[in-house]
């Protein structure tokens, strides 16, 4: 089996396994970014949250563990969840778990069914978490009731004027299909602590049971909403559940939100899932993935990655993803030689019947669109929650409207490939990658180091 090296600017967990970002702020001049983490395994169990503190989202110190089971409310799991700063103190929102039943091999998945209520957890500096402090802000759903009792989850919570506003992700019985779907419940408050219900986003012809992690703001006086929906593409070749995001309307009195466009996957190497957003020191919306991994690392001491964070833009209608400038501006070294041993960074102008060839891991232009192949660069044996959820192998863009270039990061064994400035994303993780470089029908070639 191959296995993967540590990136050298990609966020990863110091041991073990990492998921979901949560909690990302930027709190009295420092990046806080904790996520989803099961302590004592490289796979996935009983979530504690992780946390890693920066100055400059590229060096990050390892805090240790922020929130762990201490409730009988969360006594099997801190999901996922978001930070708010009030009155100098960071105020953790997550999804306490409780399995109404144990697995008896295995304490750390569940039995049978997982009993979700959200719970607030206040730090008095964002370094010390008092566990014992913990409160439950909203119980767990009765049936019938707006929301599930056991899939209600992944509170993100922010402030406008004087109102606090949180989004939950849920599913409901839709009465025609007599299906599960997916559905956000919308909630406000005046103090952060209270919470009342205000509305609620379905739309059954989005063919999704359920949606996880979802992310509602504004870029300028644009709202944009993101989420990841269970099980919405069912081709039994790629991983069935994706990160989506889509422009909306959200009116700020009643809490509608208004769907106006179809949703479209913020990343198109499918292997991208629970986004989150914060604002950065500058007030820039920047967003860090999850790129999910079948397996774990090399020395089989960690599983998972974040993408880069990238700054979120809208021209003509669209979002556009760039690179972090703090990131951006370690590539500043111009080289002529391929390396594995460092972050690199390809830039080229593309035409039809461009080919690369990045040690195994080829991409090429046709029909307007980018097209790429991890296939002799991944494990196929791997799975990754032992499930049946494989990850697929070839991705492609919607075709081309604003231009020809491609600026590629590869990290290791990271790919991120940003098409014409953000237009479209695609990254990959990839396993055993050679140190090599191949290329034809390219005129324009350019590398930089990473410093
Ligand atoms: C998304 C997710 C969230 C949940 C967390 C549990 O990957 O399933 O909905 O809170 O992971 O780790």
């Amino acid at each position: 089996m191959k296995y993967m090296t540590r990136p050298k600017l990609h966020f990863t967990p110091t041991k073990n396994w990492m998921n979901d970002p949560n909690g990302f702020i930027y709190y009295k001049g420092e990046y806080h970014l904790f996520y989803q983490h099961f302590p004592y395994d490289t796979k996935w169990g009983t979530m504690h949250w992780g946390h890693k503190v920066s100055k400059d989202l590229v060096h990050w110190e390892d805090k240790g563990i922020a929130l762990y089971p201490s409730k009988d409310f969360d006594r099997n799991g801190c999901f996922s969840g978001s930070a708010i700063e009030k009155d100098g103190k960071m105020y953790l929102y997550y999804t306490a778990i409780a399995y109404d039943q144990l697995n008896p091999d295995n304490i750390h998945v569940t039995g049978n069914k997982i009993i979700a209520s959200q719970a607030l957890l206040i730090s008095e500096d964002g370094i010390h978490f008092d566990n014992d402090q913990k409160q439950m802000i909203i119980p767990v759903f009765q049936e019938n009731q707006i929301g599930h009792p056991n899939n209600t989850r992944d509170p993100k919570v922010w402030k406008d004027k004087d109102t606090y506003y949180m989004v939950l992700g849920s599913q409901y019985e839709d009465q025609t299909l007599h299906e599960m779907r997916g559905e956000i419940l919308i909630y406000t408050s005046c103090d952060g602590i209270h919470w009342d219900y205000q509305n609620r986003l379905i739309n059954a012809n989005f063919d999704s049971n359920m949606w996880e992690c979802p992310d509602l703001f504004k870029i300028g006086e644009q709202y944009v909403l993101i989420m990841s929906p269970e099980n919405t593409i069912n081709d039994g070749m790629n991983y069935p559940s994706h990160a989506m995001i889509g422009l909306v309307d959200f009116d700020e009195n009643t809490c509608e939100i208004t769907m106006n466009e179809e949703m479209h996957f913020i990343d198109y190497g499918l292997d991208v899932y629970a986004p989150q957003t914060t604002l950065d020191k500058d007030h820039q919306r920047v967003v860090i993935n999850w790129l999910r991994m079948p397996c774990p690392s090399e020395d089989l001491e960690w599983n998972g990655v974040y993408t880069f964070p990238r700054v979120m833009t809208i021209k003509d209608h669209r979002v556009y993803f760039s690179v972090h400038q703090e990131i951006e501006k370690q590539f500043s070294q111009s080289v002529s030689q391929f390396t594995l041993t460092n972050a690199i960074k390809i830039s080229v102008d593309v035409k039809e019947g461009s080919r690369l060839n990045i040690g195994g891991y080829k991409i090429w232009i046709d029909d307007h669109k980018v097209y790429t192949d991890r296939q002799d660069v991944f494990v196929h044996e791997a799975k990754l929650f032992n499930n049946d959820t494989k990850a697929g192998t070839k991705f492609l863009t919607p075709p081309l409207q604003d231009g020809n270039h491609l600026d590629i990061y590869v990290d290791t064994q990271v790919i991120e490939i940003y098409v014409n400035h953000g237009e479209y994303v695609l990254s990959n993780v990839v396993y055993g990658m050679k140190e090599y470089l191949e290329y034809e029908n390219i005129e324009d070639l350019v590398m930089f180091e990473a410093k």
